[in-house]
């Protein structure tokens, strides 16, 4: 058995994720958890709650809470959508954790012993009425190129001109309105990533298809039962050749400040240590956001041994042979790619190193953007309130945004559900256990004997199969969805030519050998489309009785495995058609605006 680590980007507190976030990131993670697992796999799929930065305190005092309460409440309210939506993680954690507190103070402490901190003075705006230093957002003005009279330190919202703070016309906190603002010196943290621009480029290099050592992994070892997962592949284009601009087009490795002003945060330290001239600083949230994967792992070892989780994480305390993959939107691949790698190598400490990074492009909504400030697109909540997880399941990573940005439209979103999910898979179960109940009972009916017809769908299906695994192996999102709708119509195939609805009146036992298989194949389906549709496929399971969950290795096998005389149910309606005003009303809701 290998043993895969999983996470996904960790989502930022503020605010209900929409649907493109979603497919971006935590379903792909949660399609390749489940299957990994379903191969008999030890599994340990992360996520959790990204909750510092700018972006939470403002949230926070938009919704008029303190921060801390803030996040904790939203904590709540985005782990039920993952709940709601079936996704499998083993622990669903939050960056505020006491674990990535201590963490993230180490990795500082060990960063700083290999000499790779630097401690920079600065000119900063402090406010006098705030007792503190303001971060450059955290400052409004009137806008010199445009006028516009609430421009922020950063940036002018109305004419998107890039500012300093320095450059805004009467200057005011935007914490209390206050003018009584000053420059003064401040020392923060940078982190000398340029020292490791060497480390980082050949290990991209390694990854790339020319490399090497993309196969020099956990897969290697080989012998075990069930066999260990094949190599992985080169990574996709799309992460090496981000990282590869980052690392060559000079900006991406400059070294970065990895400290900020701002009350919500891990508070600065070495390891343990204060660290002088840092009180009243905390880290910058990119800095200890990816190192909450790895406190993730010992919140969910919380109460148990540190061994628990550091034989995930410490290559010296067994995860050498742990495999460790990660998901994430196009944006994230730099911190990913270099970054928190520099961040892992530059502490000089056994930690485990991503073995492979599944990125996405964009997910568009009908003709435009998701668009979380305008409301525009489907929220995780909203989607859950008109459907059932399986039904956005199934849409979303059937269509995810591999190779180029994709667009949801409902208009296709229809069809998908109509055709893949009622016409072919739901209306087959339909179809076999009703027949079945009418003509035989609510039993396997005994009888008959398998033919020529038999034998080619068992070839077809075991080689559907083996091109199903191949995809999700290699964690081809759509692909996989192809060859699992494959295996369905290769079903429906069958049922249509063998029509045992006439062969009945001639010759039942002939008509029960085809419905045996044909309520096997049911069990052989929840199974194999558990990964994508698992409330689908539960409802299947249940219906045929059975706790059978066995991956099929053998067709033919498999397709037995529930003999004659077994009882079943028919079950509900297992998907409902969406109507064309459905389709409407909901295009109407979720336009924004
Ligand atoms: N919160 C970030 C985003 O949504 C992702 C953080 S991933 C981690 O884009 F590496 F920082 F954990
Ligand atoms: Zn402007």
């Amino acid at each position: 058995m290998a043993r895969i680590l999983i996470t996904s980007a960790l989502p930022y507190i503020n605010g209900i994720k929409h649907l493109g976030n979603l497919v971006g990131s935590q379903l792909p993670a949660d399609l390749y958890a489940r299957y990994m697992r379903a191969r008999g796999h030890e599994v340990l799929f992360l996520c959790a709650t990204d909750e510092h930065g700018t972006p939470a305190e403002l949230a926070a005092a938009k919704a008029g809470e303190p921060v801390a309460e803030y996040c904790a409440r939203m904590w709540g309210v985005q782990k039920d959508l993952a709940d709601g939506f079936g996704l499998s993680f083993d622990h669903y954690g939050r960056s505020s954790s006491p674990e990535n507190h201590a963490l993230t103070q180490h990795f500082a402490g060990k960063l700083f012993e290999a000499g790779l901190i630097d401690e920079v003075s600065e000119k900063q705006v402090y406010s006098n009425a705030d007792g503190r230093f303001l971060p450059d957002r955290y400052i409004e003005g009137t806008c010199p190129n445009c006028g516009y009279e609430r421009a922020r330190g950063d940036q002018c919202e109305n004419c998107t001109k890039q500012l300093d703070p320095t450059d805004l016309i009467d200057p005011r906190s935007a914490i209390s309105g206050s003018t009584d603002l000053e420059v003064r010196e401040t020392k923060h943290l940078y982190l000398r990533q340029s020292q490791l621009k060497q480390r980082l480029s050949e290990w991209i290099s390694s990854k790339e298809p020319t490399g090497h050592g993309y196969f020099d992994d956990a897969s290697e070892q080989g012998n075990e039962t069930p066999p260990a997962p094949p190599p992985l592949p080169p990574w996709p284009i799309l992460t090496t050749s981000i990282a590869r601009k980052w690392l060559n087009d000079g900006d991406g490795l400059q070294d970065r400040g990895i400290t900020r002003d701002l009350d919500w945060g891990v508070p600065v330290r070495r390891g343990k240590e204060d660290w002088p001239g840092m009180e009243d600083k905390v880290f910058y949230v990119w800095f200890d956001a990816p190192i909450e994967y790895i406190a993730c792992a010992a919140e969910w070892a919380r109460g148990r041994p540190d061994s628990e989780w550091e034989r995930w994480w410490r290559t010296d305390k067994g995860a050498s042979d742990v495999r460790y993959v990660q998901f994430m939107g196009k944006d994230n691949v730099p911190f990913h790619t270099l970054s928190f790698p520099a961040t892992i190598i530059g502490s000089r400490e056994p930690w485990k190193l991503v073995d492979y990074i599944k990125s996405f492009n964009y997910l568009n909504y009908d003709g435009g953007q998701f668009s979380t400030s305008q409301g525009r697109g489907i929220f995780m909540d909203a989607a859950l309130e008109i459907l059932p997880a399986d039904y956005w399941r199934w849409w979303l990573l059937s269509h995810a945004p591999e190779n180029s940005d994709s667009e949801f439209t409902w208009e296709n979103f229809q069809a998908s559900v109509n055709k893949d999910l009622a016409d072919v898979l739901g209306n087959f179960v339909s179809r076999v256990t009703k027949f079945c109940l009418s003509k035989f009972g609510e039993a396997v009916p005994a009888g008959g004997d398998w033919g020529a017809e038999e034998e080619a769908l068992i070839a077809r299906l075991q080689k559907g199969l083996a091109a199903y695994e191949a995809q999700l192996d290699a964690m081809e999102v759509r692909k996989s969805a192809t060859e699992l709708r494959a295996l369905w119509v290769a079903g429906n195939e069958y049922l249509q030519a063998a029509a045992p609805w006439s062969v009945f009146k001639e010759d039942p036992d002939r008509a029960a050998a085809q419905i045996r298989l044909a309520l096997n194949l049911i069990r052989v389906y929840a199974v194999l489309s558990a990964p994508f549709i698992p409330d689908a496929a539960a409802k299947m399971l249940a219906a045929m009785n059975t706790l059978d969950t066995d991956w099929p290795g053998d067709m033919r096998a498999a397709l037995t495995a529930l003999p004659a005389g077994h009882g079943f149910s028919v079950p509900d309606v297992l998907f409902q058609k969406i109507t064309d005003d459905e389709r409407e009303a909901w295009q109407t809701r979720f336009s924004g605006g």
